[in-house]
């Protein structure tokens, strides 16, 4: 099969992972409409084409937080990544540091901070999930900062679980008992756990790393489910802000009164996502939110954006509708579970071209010119 893009990514995908993890990573809530006007309006974006303008001295890279980018996206922070390919958080950072980009390492990766952190030749991001349990944020974040790791993203929209029936239908959620029945039952070829940075099988990343003792994937997501943390408030996040000492950005900012009171609470950034349409479904998308946050915030701190985002022509409308810089989530997933490292590397260099493409028929020689003019108003 040639591959050419990341829907080529998504359907080899799901001809080599077992269902249950394919609609993992594919689903979202509910009826997943959101999951489909994510994409749907990104692609509806028009841009005017512009024309001999000599964009022969094009550059695609552009600056956040003191990092320089080859290109305005980062890899979002991504759970259990280590099931869809071996050391997958390992092989997805590689691939995202090869291409000059930052790798964000979730939570609830497979492979601990310390596994993923070194030999990197650039500093990880660091994503971290509100749980009840505070011992464990306050662990995460001595270790990241003790590792290195630059930005914090903090994920406010998981204060619940989504309700996602793609999953209760395959057994990746659900009742415990009937959920360890299905994990123990489960064998594949494409779905190997490694031998993890202490020497045991089966380890489960951070967690792990806290609690001290492996204790299986059905225990894991069941700790998880019972510790995301309901009665999160913007008080809560103000210890957070006093131990990062690195730049903090607050994702799954969907509305611009939120975004005012990230500004307001001294974030330095935030993603404009909706977790890739897997939490509240009928929310808006990515593309449609974005202008009027973009308006709120009025350059006062970074703008992210993320969910929908498949193409280089995507992170060339997000910028233009307000985002500095996007996060790729499915679509590097799908690449790193068809070939590891060197797929997430083939569909970063995919996603540069697209961009060099939709910048030279659109005249916009750098980044920084990527703006509201690109856009045909309707
Ligand atoms: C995610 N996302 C996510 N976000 C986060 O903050 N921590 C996490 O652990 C995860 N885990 C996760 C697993 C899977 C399988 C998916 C698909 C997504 C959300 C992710 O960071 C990002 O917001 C979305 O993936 C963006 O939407 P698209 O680009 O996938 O449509």
């Amino acid at each position: 099969m040639i591959i050419s893009s990341a829907s080529d990514y998504r359907a080899a995908a799901q001809k080599r992972l077992p269902p249950f993890l394919f609609h993992y990573i594919d689903g979202g809530a509910y009826a997943e409409q959101t999951l489909k006007r994510n994409v749907a309006d990104y692609a509806d974006v028009a841009l005017r084409q512009r024309v001999l303008k000599d964009m022969s001295q094009l550059d695609t890279s552009t600056e956040l937080f003191g990092e320089k980018l080859s290109i305005p996206a980062i890899l979002a922070p991504v759970g259990l990544l280590g099931m869809f390919a071996r050391r997958g958080e390992v092989q997805a950072s590689r691939a995202a540091a090869a291409h000059g980009i930052p790798f964000t390492l979730s939570t609830v990766s497979v492979c601990p901070i310390e596994e993923v952190a070194p030999g990197l030749g650039r500093p990880m991001w660091f994503q971290l999930y509100v749980l009840k349990d505070r011992g464990f944020m306050k662990n995460a974040l001595e270790r990241a900062q003790a590792a290195g790791c630059s930005t914090l993203v903090f994920t406010v929209d998981m204060p619940v679980p989504g309700a996602r029936y793609r999953d209760a239908h395959s057994g990746m959620s659900g009742p415990n008992a009937a959920m360890r029945r299905y994990w123990q039952s489960v064998t594949h070829p494409a779905w190997s756990w490694d031998v993890g940075l202490n020497g045991r099988p089966h380890d489960l990343g951070n967690i792990s790393a806290y609690r001290g003792s492996p204790t299986g994937l059905a225990d894991y997501i069941g700790w998880l489910g019972s510790n995301f943390d309901p009665s999160i408030s913007w008080k809560d996040l103000e210890w957070i802000r006093d131990f990062w000492k690195g730049p903090m950005v607050i994702k799954g900012i969907l509305d611009p009164e939120d975004a005012k009171d990230a500004v307001r609470f001294g974030a330095d950034g935030i993603v404009v996502s909706n977790h890739g349409g897997r939490q509240l479904d009928g929310v808006l998308s990515s593309a449609r939110a974005l202008p009027a946050i973009a308006d709120a915030v009025k350059g006062q701190i970074k703008i992210l954006a993320d969910s929908g985002i498949r193409n280089g022509l995507d992170i060339v409308r997000a910028i233009a509708l307000g985002a500095d810089a996007t996060l790729l989530g499915r679509a590097f997933i799908y690449a790193l579970a068809t070939s590891g490292q060197a797929g997430v590397k083939h569909l970063l260099e995919l996603m540069e071209k697209e961009m060099r493409v939709a910048m030279t028929l659109t005249s916009v020689a750098k980044v920084a010119d990527i703006n509201g003019d690109l856009l045909v108003r309707q």
